[in-house]
């Protein structure tokens, strides 16, 4: 379960600026010394639930999980099958969409969603997965 005060799973019917808003908290829990790019993601579910994610990385790189699947783990493994939407927060200068690996897991979990990219200065961009990922690899 979480830790500290962040809020896992929120009340249903938030929207973007509260998905915004968690994954701005999460972030904060980035382990990422390794490339000192820290991620912050939230996933909203069918009932309207939040379910937050950070980039975990370690010392062997290549067995780093990103924010945006930590968080869908989270959901799936307490048994949601449907989704809403996504946020993700970085500290980039602009807004950052989900990398490869990530677009095929919520591809397959999450299906054609809205995705929200943001930054902690306020900039935004927002996507649908289908155009991210329009060729999607399915068996
Ligand atoms: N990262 C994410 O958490 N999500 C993405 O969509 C892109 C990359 C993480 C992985 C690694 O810890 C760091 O950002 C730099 O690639």
């Amino acid at each position: 379960m979480a830790s500290g005060n962040l809020p896992r799973p929120t009340a249903p019917g938030e929207g973007e600026e509260k998905l915004i808003e968690v994954a701005t908290r999460y972030r904060a829990n980035a382990i990422s010394k390794r490339s000192g790019f820290s991620v912050g993601a939230a996933i909203q579910d069918e009932s309207g639930r939040i379910w937050g994610g950070c980039n975990i990385e370690n010392s062997t790189y290549g067995l780093t999980v990103c924010a945006e699947r930590v968080a869908i783990w989270k959901a799936l493994s307490e048994g949601v099958r449907r989704f809403r939407a996504v946020a993700i927060v970085t500290g980039a200068d602009e807004p950052t969409p989900p990398c490869g690996a990530c677009r095929q897991i919520l591809w397959e979990f999450a299906g054609d969603v809205p995705i929200i990219a943001a930054t902690p200065q306020g900039k935004k961009k927002r996507f649908q997965l289908r155009e991210l990922f329009p060729e999607p690899f399915e068996f």
